[in-house]
């Protein structure tokens, strides 16, 4: 892909096509091993495609405290039961792997590669404007699926291509993950320890279970002036609000990267505490 918006112009494209069949963002946060066999079963739908990362999460999590109901051990079986059900029913299974590229699996190799389900995703898509440092994205999938994608989705045809300079530096940025695995390994000491630190001062930091870690706030407006308030203590911070979230869900998006270091999650710590002491969220 040349650019960003790759999960826009994808979904956008299937639902152009098959716009009885699918059923996205509202249905998202029911993309259960469960609930996709009820809805197949019932309404003939042929497959249902989250597009965000956090509802799958959401997904999961219900699903996986069905899960745990019914003896399974872990989410792992869940996502195992997803791919499953998907062969079953001949359903098309899509991972956003926004969030997991350069953090999850070996090597940071993404959530296919933690749940040991590489090569099982019909279409795998992640972003190079995370953990990459970059921009852009890809897609992987079979090669009849790129070819379709490359001549159909909205986002990609007629817009320039990047410029060189991306491309490499996305290629070097990879190469890096690759080469020294204790980037990982830092950047899950400095999630855990920033995590623990914000709960320590009693902000809710929601469910994330990856380095990008909300601090709940509620209210947009109240979001907006935490992040102003964090910027006069010297930290960038930016709020996540209607619609990109429900009206009472806005918070603030952090996220720690492996080339923190203890004093750096400490002063942001700091920031937080004062900023939100003042906006008497803690
Ligand atoms: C889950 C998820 N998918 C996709 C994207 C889009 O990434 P990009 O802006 O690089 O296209 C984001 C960006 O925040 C995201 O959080």
């Amino acid at each position: 892909m040349k650019a960003g918006r790759d999960t826009e112009g994808i979904v956008a494209e299937f639902g152009r096509r098959y716009p009885k069949e699918y059923d996205f963002y509202d249905q998202a946060a029911r993309l259960t091993a469960q609930v996709l066999e009820q809805d197949l079963q019932r309404a003939g739908i042929r497959a249902i495609v989250t597009s965000r990362a956090k509802s799958l999460a959401r997904a999961v999590d219900k699903a996986s405290q069905r899960a745990a109901k019914k003896g399974y051990t872990s989410v792992n079986d869940v996502y195992q039961d997803i791919v499953d059900l998907a062969a079953k029913y001949q359903a098309i299974t899509y991972v956003d792997d926004a969030h997991g590229d350069g953090v999850l699996g070996e090597n940071g190799r993404g959530i296919a590669n933690h749940f040991h389900l590489e090569g099982k995703v019909d279409v795998d898509m992640g972003t190079f404007s995370k953990a990459f440092g970059c921009v852009g994205g890809y897609v992987v999938g079979s090669k009849d699926l790129c070819t379709y994608l490359q001549n159909k989705v909205r986002t990609y045809l007629l817009s320039g291509s990047q410029p060189p300079a991306i491309p490499g530096a996305c290629i070097a940025a990879i190469q890096l993950v690759k080469k020294n695995p204790s980037l990982v390994k830092k950047l899950w000491d400095n999630t855990r320890y920033f995590k623990k630190a914000l709960k320590d001062l009693g902000f809710d930091t929601g469910q994330s279970e990856t380095p990008i870690t909300p601090v709940m706030v509620g209210e947009s407006g109240k979001a907006h002036k935490l992040a102003d308030e964090m910027f006069k203590l010297g930290v960038f911070v930016l709020p996540i609000v209607f619609p990109m979230v429900g009206k009472d869900k806005a918070r603030i998006r952090t996220i720690v990267t492996s080339a923190h270091t203890k004093k750096d999650l400490d002063q942001a710590a700091d920031a937080f505490e004062k900023a939100g002491m003042k906006l008497s969220l803690i």
